[in-house]
This record gives C-alpha cells, sequence and structure tokens, in this order.
C-alpha cells in the first residue's frame, strides 16, 4: 500500500485503505476501484491523497496508531461532549445542561484513558493521516488528533498519569470556544479581514469561560483553553505571555495543535506531509514553541510514514516499507528507480544501517508517477 495524490490517480486504482465520515461511517470502503466519478466526488470533499495497493508497493501495511473502533468511539464522545458544554448557557440555573455536561466530562476522562491505555500498549511512532476522513466540522476531528499528539508528547516529558489525564482532557476541549464562531469565518479561504481575525481570536476566552462553568473539570485543564496561543516570545494571544508564564500543558497542547492544523487538509489548502509539519514546528523553536517539546515531538511523529515516496541524495526513488524505532528520520525504504530514474527490479534498504549512513531522504511526497 502506499500513499498517492488524488489527482495522480487513473480511474481502476484499487483503494487501499477505507475512508470515513467524522462519525466513523465508511464512505467508501478499502478494496473499492475507483472510478472517475468516484475520483471526483473524493476531490469534492477536498481529500487530496488517498492510499492505494499496487504491485510495486506490495506488503507495506500502513498501521494505525489507534484502532479504528476506539478512534470512531473518542470521536463520537468528544462530538458529544463538546455539543453539551457548548450547549450549556451563561445561566448557572441550568440544572440539567450542568448534569449533561458532567456526564459528558466523564465520558471525556474515561476514552481517553482508553487512549492513553493504546498508546502505551502500541509504541509505535505516531501516523494519523493513516486514516483518510472527511468532515463537516474540523473542530472535532481536530480535538480527537490534537489530544492523541498531546498525550504522546506528555507521555514523552515523563509526566505522572493524572497530569497526562488533565493535558488529555485539556486538549479535547482546547478549541471549543469556535464552536461559538460562525462556521464561514472558521473555514473561510484566503485573507481574514482584521474583524474576523480578532473574532477567531476570542475563541480562546469563550473556551476558558465555557470549561471554568463545568465543576467536573479540574482548573488547569481550563488553561489549554484560555492559553494555547500564546508563544514562547510573547508574540502569542490573548494575554501575550511569555515563556515559562504559559502553563506546561498549553506549552504542550500548542504543539499538538500546529502540527496537526498544518498537516490536515483544510477546504481552503492542501495538506502538509509529517516531515514538512516537522519543519514548521522547528521554525519556531524556542521563539513559538518550547524547543524541549519540538525535539520529544520529532522523536514520536512518524516523520516519513511507511507509503511515502522518497527521493535520496544519489537520485534514486524509494517507498518507505517500515519506521525505524531508533531513528524515525531514517526509515526502511524499497528502491523502484535508480539513479538514472530508470524503473528496476525492486529491492529493500534499511536507512538504519550503518553502512547506509551516507544516504540522505532529501525530498518526499505522495506520489504515484515519479
Ligand atoms: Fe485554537
Amino acid at each position: 500500500m502506499r500513499l498517492v495524490k488524488l489527482d495522480q490517480c487513473p480511474a481502476g486504482v484499487k483503494l487501499g485503505k477505507s475512508i470515513y465520515n467524522e462519525n466513523g461511517a465508511v464512505l467508501l470502503a478499502q478494496g473499492t476501484y475507483l472510478t472517475n466519478s468516484l475520483i471526483e466526488r473524493l476531490k469534492q470533499f477536498h481529500i487530496f491523497t488517498i492510499h492505494i495497493e499496487d504491485e510495486l508497493s506490495e506488503g507495506i501495511e500502513i498501521v494505525e496508531s489507534i484502532p479504528e473502533e476506539l478512534r470512531i468511539e473518542a470521536q463520537n464522545v468528544i462530538t458529544e461532549g463538546l455539543n453539551a458544554i457548548i450547549e450549556l448557557n451563561t445561566n448557572s440555573s441550568n440544572f440539567q445542561g450542568m448534569m449533561k455536561s458532567g456526564r459528558a466530562v466523564r465520558s471525556m476522562q474515561k476514552v481517553f484513558r482508553d487512549l492513553l491505555n493504546s498508546l502505551n500498549e502500541n509504541q509505535t511512532a505516531l501516523n494519523l493521516l493513516a486514516t483518510t476522513k472527511v468532515y463537516e466540522n474540523y473542530v472535532y476531528t481536530h480535538s480527537l488528533n490534537v489530544s492523541i499528539y498531546a498525550c504522546q508528547l506528555a507521555i514523552e516529558n515523563g509526566l505522572p498519569i493524572p497530569k497526562i489525564e488533565e493535558i488529555g482532557l485539556a486538549a479535547m476541549l482546547h478549541d471549543l470556544g469556535k464552536l461559538h464562531i460562525p462556521r464561514e469565518i472558521i473555514n473561510k479561504p484566503g485573507k481574514l479581514t482584521d474583524e474576523e481575525y480578532a473574532l477567531i481570536k476570542t475563541h480562546c476566552e469563550i473556551g476558558f469561560d465555557l470549561v471554568k462553568q463545568v465543576h467536573e473539570i479540574p482548573i488547569p485543564v481550563s488553561h489549554g483553553a484560555l492559553q494555547h496561543h500564546e508563544r514562547i516570545d510573547g508574540a502569542g494571544y490573548p494575554r501575550g505571555l511569555k515563556g515559562e508564564e504559559i502553563h506546561k500543558y498549553a506549552r504542550i497542547i500548542s504543539v499538538a495543535d500546529v502540527f496537526d492544523a498544518v498537516t490536515s487538509t483544510r477546504s481552503y489548502r492542501q495538506a502538509l506531509l509529517p516531515h514538512q509539519g516537522i519543519e514548521v514546528l522547528f521554525g519556531g523553536y524556542e521563539t513559538q514553541f518550547e524547543g524541549k517539546q519540538v525535539q520529544l515531538f520529532k522523536e514520536c511523529i512518524a516523520i516519513y510514514p511507511p507509503g511515502l515516496t522518497v527521493k535520496l541524495n544519489d537520485g534514486r526513488t524509494a517507498i518507505v516499507t517500515k519506521y525505524n524505532f531508533n531513528a524515525v528520520g531514517r526509515p526502511e525504504i524499497r528502491i523502484i528507480k535508480d539513479e538514472e530514474n530508470q524503473d528496476i527490479q525492486p529491492y529493500e534498504i534499511n536507512l538504519g544501517d550503518p553502512k547506509h549512513l551516507i544516504l540522505e531522504i532529501v525530498e518526499a511526497d505522495a506520489l504515484l508517477n515519479v
């Protein structure tokens, strides 16, 4: 299986992984042979890359970081939870609403414990790109992804379980305030006006106020909503906090947040690949983000996930076949073209092997025709 750009796919390619909607229903099943009309339909859903099965990529497995069933359950719990809290009005006599949001928070805490256990058991480099999804409302999917990335980052920080659980809940709730902002503005392609940008920025305080109303939510969790757009150099919002003035949870969540934002497809732009997302984070090393978090994050992400096409510094082309846990940036690969770009009988090498130390990946992309 490999990852390719949809606009390079001719009719007849075989879908390697199912495509889901945000509720977890299968829109297009694995094994489907794509027709031109299906390809057009997927483009309308703003899907840019898909996994396909073909001869060159035979035997390459793309492992999901979180089992499908758990991911779908977590997505539904988060969606319901965010909606329950957003429905709370500021009238504190809304007893029913308080009960409902309290229950929703407990469900979120429970499902987060399942995510945490799953990450602890699987010990694989995170690859959330392994699932292709079509969504109506980006906030819900983003909240799940950020909670998974933040969870792994909290584990890498060596934090105790109760703190990891608080970070997980904070990550699930961090963008809650965005549900209060008109969707046309959140999804607006192109440049925002000053007024629109000012409105979007209010989501931190709106989220903070909503989260504070729910007694079941520990106080430090609300800092995730309030401070996840603060930046180490003080250039963030809403308060322009600097360095360690920013709550630890927010310093972790901001890294997870930006990585998911740039590696997710939005209606107005194509997603970056993981190695490009990591570059964005390093671009903000110790200015936007705490350097330690960026470094730790790099170590837990599948920078070159299996199925990606890569070019080596000697001109050869390959498909990534496996992660290399000892060296995340140096995966195992299947060479498919030689230095002169000629098709060859494929063979595999491990970039983590010391004898290949002079080889480097210089380009990576989701390509069908290379
Ligand atoms: Fe945000």
